[in-house]
């Protein structure tokens, strides 16, 4: 039986499957009423535990479009999640013979990814906390691809609150992995995360550069500017002086609103610090052609003077939810052909074998959820060992890597790392860790001249 495919992680497509599902999306844009053939009899469920508009409407719409029914939970806390049900029994219970696909909206990062080991139909992650939203970026994507007619090769500026906007993560993924070239222009104090900025870079062969944004003009104006670029770094040189690369005209500006529902004190912030892109941000002649987008809800960081240009392009981006979403599920319900591939390949995921849950991130659902959470770890590069929680993507500091087999244990930048296979390893903080779990140091004076 072929496995189900989960849409978690915007990773888990691959760029013809995204672009096979851009021309079913666009098929369905022309004729939205002409599909109900398409998923007669096949039930989707929403389950939302955080608020939403769009997400939520518009894959009701879909699936109501293709002929299919909705049941929907809006809003969790009306559910048994109040009296303590946990997601992995609500996921069980509604999965099935409930619904034939579950679309869930979680606080908590890596929701979706636990969800999808306990449910026995698709899962769709409408947001995971502040890790991804892959639906909405398939909507971004389809939306420079209709504006653009490509995605490889454009400018993307992202600006906003990059640390926490899920949207954001997702989107940078794919436009690396289409050979756009991003422009981060953050709120500061919400740059990109660092190891996202580290995977786009091992991963997608990312290369960050200062950059030279006078061009931009206000929108730039007071953010530290980085060029993120699939491209060459010889081909670079050509056009990098002292001051950066140079930023000359960008194709799109996808504005964030701050995600202030996931700040934390330390974020402390004032209203009055956030960017804010109008008239005459828009003005600067490198922005002649950009196309303004923005996942929506906004609040002031786009001004409504700019809802008239014809360059906004936001509430059709909102729009477009629609068939794209109904490519969506159509798809992963096995009614169209667009997901005929494998599924793209993760890297070795591994449960954590000994010690506590390393993730350090207090919203991972391995901690909030931890009743039926083994947490895992996942091998993003293997020397020098660089893994990360295979639920929210977090970077796990290693201090010490053992070996189940030998129980010894290393030091990561160890050349002994190489002897041993991935799934033998085992992951610590440090040395002390490793040894109060019964691991010997490997790197001890030889015991056998100490007996001899
Ligand atoms: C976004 C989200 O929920 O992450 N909204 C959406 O799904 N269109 C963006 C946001 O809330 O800022």
């Amino acid at each position: 039986m072929p496995s189900i495919r989960h849409l978690i992680s915007i990773d888990d497509l691959s760029l013809a499957e995204m672009l096979a599902l851009f021309e079913r999306a666009r098929e369905f844009a022309g004729e939205p009423k002409n599909w109900s053939h398409l998923c007669p009899g096949r039930i989707s469920a929403t389950l939302f535990y955080e608020a939403s508009t769009r997400t939520r409407l518009s894959f009701e719409s879909a699936m109501l479009r293709l002929g299919g029914g909705v049941i929907t939970a809006a809003d969790m806390r009306m559910s048994s999640a109040s009296k303590g049900e946990s997601l992995a029994d609500t996921v069980r219970v509604v999965g099935g013979a409930y619904a034939d696909i579950l679309v869930l909206r979680h606080p908590s990062e890596g929701a979706a990814r636990l969800a999808a080991e306990f449910s026995s139909v698709p899962v769709i992650n409408a947001g995971d906390g502040s890790h991804e939203h892959p639906t909405q970026t398939l909507c971004d994507l389809y939306s420079l691809w209709i504006e653009h007619g490509r995605i490889e090769g454009l400018d993307v500026v992202l600006a906003g609150d990059l640390r926490y906007s899920r949207t954001i993560h997702s989107f940078a993924y794919a436009l690396a992995r289409f050979g756009a070239n991003i422009i981060c222009v953050p709120q500061s104090g919400f740059e990109m995360p660092e190891y996202m900025v580290r995977r786009l870079r091992e991963e997608f062969a990312v290369e960050p550069v200062r950059a030279n944004a006078s061009r931009l003009g206000e929108l730039a104006s007071a953010s530290d500017v980085v060029y993120l670029t699939p491209q060459k770094p010889h081909q670079l040189s050509l056009f990098t002086d002292a001051r950066g690369f140079n930023v000359e005209r960008v194709d799109a500006v996808y504005m964030t609103r701050p995600q202030t529902e996931r700040h934390t004190a330390q974020d402390g912030q004032t209203k009055t610090d956030y960017l804010q892109l109008g008239k005459r941000a828009m003005s600067a002649d490198s922005l002649r052609d950009a196309v303004v987008m923005h996942p929506l809800p906004r609040r002031e960081e786009i001004s409504s003077d700019l809802d008239a240009d014809p360059r906004s392009i936001y509430f059709k981006q909102a729009s477009r939810g629609v068939p794209i979403r109904m490519a969506i599920l159509g798809s992963l319900l096995g009614e169209l052909d667009a997901l005929s591939g494998r599924p793209a390949a993760r890297n070795p995921v591994f449960p954590v074998q000994v010690g506590d849950n390393p993730c350090l991130n207090p919203t991972c659902i391995a901690h909030t959820e931890d009743r039926h959470v083994t947490p895992k770890v996942e091998l993003a590069s293997a020397f020098p060992p660089r893994v990360a929680c295979a639920y929210c993507s977090n970077e796990i500091p290693v201090g010490a890597v053992g070996c189940s087999t030998t129980g010894h244990f290393h030091a990561p930048s160890s050349r002994e790392l190489r002897k041993i296979r991935p799934d033998h390893m085992v992951f610590f903080r440090d040395a002390a860790q490793a040894q109060a779990l019964g691991f010997a140091s490997a790197a001890r004076p030889s015991s056998v001249s100490e007996r001899s």
